[in-house]
């Protein structure tokens, strides 16, 4: 059960205990069960926003809450919103953490939870930001509406409706978002650009029940067999996505665009160390920042068939399943990808084997516009911040809701992550420098002062 909000206290706690607290909710989207740990986060969350300063609610959509909090209204000064997600991934693998997912630790002058980078404590850093802002001056620099979900981890799939609903509580001029990366850990980073993404699950049927290995293996087509054979024709031995058409959309980058991201302080040996491959591949004729930042790929994120536990069982499994993701560049379209990938496993598929497939979330990839005043703001807030002039970088990741916000607000966003390249979002042992976090809490505050006479 939630805890009752009425006994929620902030007295007295520092920004690092209220991290500590936020992190101990478990609120993983993607899990059922998880509902009530979901309402209690959204529920701290309301509390301490209006604690704060705001007016708040707790907002029901058509899946998890979603938390709406305005400041006070300050005349004549733009509308900033802020949006974050406080649900997590699962955590599971859970014997690889160090310490467990949802008992924040501090090691190494970082916090060790699950959601500590991702979102938690960057969407903390925000809040707190404009909660000091408050306390020490009684007012804010501009009108700040925060827009807190629960659902960004799988698709914020009922967010288009809730912003189509409250539009005019959600009207605004601009949106800042601190949910990406930055090129190295304290190196100010503004991003340019995400990609997009489209998933997909692939269902294999075979034999009608799981069978004897030795008594039918040879004569019954494998499932398991079939979906590797299928899978492995997703790219081609140039590293490129094999699926006919799925680059008819992509744009050439141009000349300078690469040379601005070989500009970059990030290098191959960099990817190397954070990722511990013996190489680093993929589409031929690109640089690891390419392929992830404006090159299009198709990833295969679980796959499943047969036995998996300890020892050997020799079965033929009746059913095999994949899940995929597409991410996209500009002009590429999830639908378009999905019906595309879709006809080429279809035309793949060995005869003796039924393949279902079910679509899942979408999202469009969003490019910043460079020239946009608001842009020079949110660069001269990270150089204030960090004391270096921002890298603009692209990022791999996906925030489906940043082009719809664009489509059904006309307002664009802001990317100023605070995650380490070695923060291991998604990952055992996700973790968060105390630094990051103290130093978002500022950034924040220079953010609103600068974004209320952007020039
Ligand atoms: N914070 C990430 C997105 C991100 C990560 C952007 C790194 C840029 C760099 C976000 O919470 C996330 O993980 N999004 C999902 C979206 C998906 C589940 C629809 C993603 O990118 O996998
Ligand atoms: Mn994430």
């Amino acid at each position: 059960m939630p805890p009752n909000e009425t006994i929620i206290s902030f007295s007295g706690k520092t920004d690092l205990d209220l991290l500590f607290e936020l992190l101990r909710f478990p609120s993983v989207s993607t899990k059922a069960d998880h509902a009530p740990h979901m309402l209690a986060c959204a529920q701290w969350l309301q509390a301490l926003l209006r604690e704060s300063g705001f007016e708040t609610e707790v907002c029901v959509t058509g899946g998890h809450p979603a938390i709406l909090a305005r400041g006070p209204h300050v005349p004549g000064r733009p509308t900033v919103l802020i949006y974050g997600h406080y649900d997590v991934q699962p955590a599971e693998p859970l014997h690889l953490w160090t310490s467990p997912p949802f008992e924040p630790a501090l090691r190494n002058k970082r916090v060790f939870a699950r959601g500590s980078t991702d979102n938690k404590g960057q969407i903390l850093a925000h809040i707190l930001g404009a909660r000091h802002l408050l306390r020490e001056e009684g007012t804010l620099p501009v009108n700040l509406i925060f827009l807190i979900e629960g659902e960004e981890e799988t698709g914020s799939t009922h967010l288009d409706d809730f912003i189509r609903a409250r539009r005019n509580d959600l009207r605004c001029d601009v949106i800042a978002i601190s949910d990406t990366g930055m090129v190295a850990e304290g190196y100010p980073t503004l991003t340019q650009s995400l990609r997009g993404i489209a998933a997909m699950e692939v269902f294999l049927r075979g034999p009608v029940t799981d069978l004897h290995s030795g008594i039918f293996g040879g004569a019954v087509v494998n499932p398991a067999a079939a979906l590797v054979k299928i899978l492995a024709a997703l790219h081609d031995p140039r590293g490129r996505v094999a699926v006919p058409g799925f680059y008819d959309d992509v744009e050439n980058i141009p000349a300078a665009e690469r040379e601005m991201l070989a500009a970059l302080p990030v290098t191959e040996a960099d990817y190397q160390r954070e990722t511990g491959v013996l190489l680093l591949d993929g589409e031929e004729g690109y640089s690891s920042l390419e392929r992830i930042g404006i090159r299009p790929t198709a990833e295969i994120n679980g796959l499943t068939s047969g036995y998996q536990g300890e020892g050997t069982k020799t079965v033929l499994p009746s059913t095999a399943s994949a899940k995929l993701t597409f991410r996209l560049v500009p002009k590429q379209k999830p639908d378009r990808v999905l019906n595309l990938v879709e006809i080429h496993l279809q035309n793949l598929l060995p005869p003796g084997v039924e393949m279902e497939i079910v679509r899942g979330h979408g999202g469009m990839p969003y490019v910043l516009d460079l020239k946009s005043p608001w842009c020079g703001a949110a660069q001269r807030a990270l150089e204030q911040t960090f004391g270096r002039k921002p890298a603009l970088m692209r990022e791999g990741g996906s925030i489906p809701i940043v082009q719809k916000f664009r489509d059904l607000l006309g307002s664009d966003t802001l990317l100023l992550g605070l995650a380490a390249p070695d923060c291991k979002a998604h990952a055992p042992d996700e973790n968060f420098p105390v630094e990051s976090f103290e130093a978002g809490i500022r950034l924040h505050q220079h953010l609103l002062r600068e974004l209320a006479a952007p020039v």
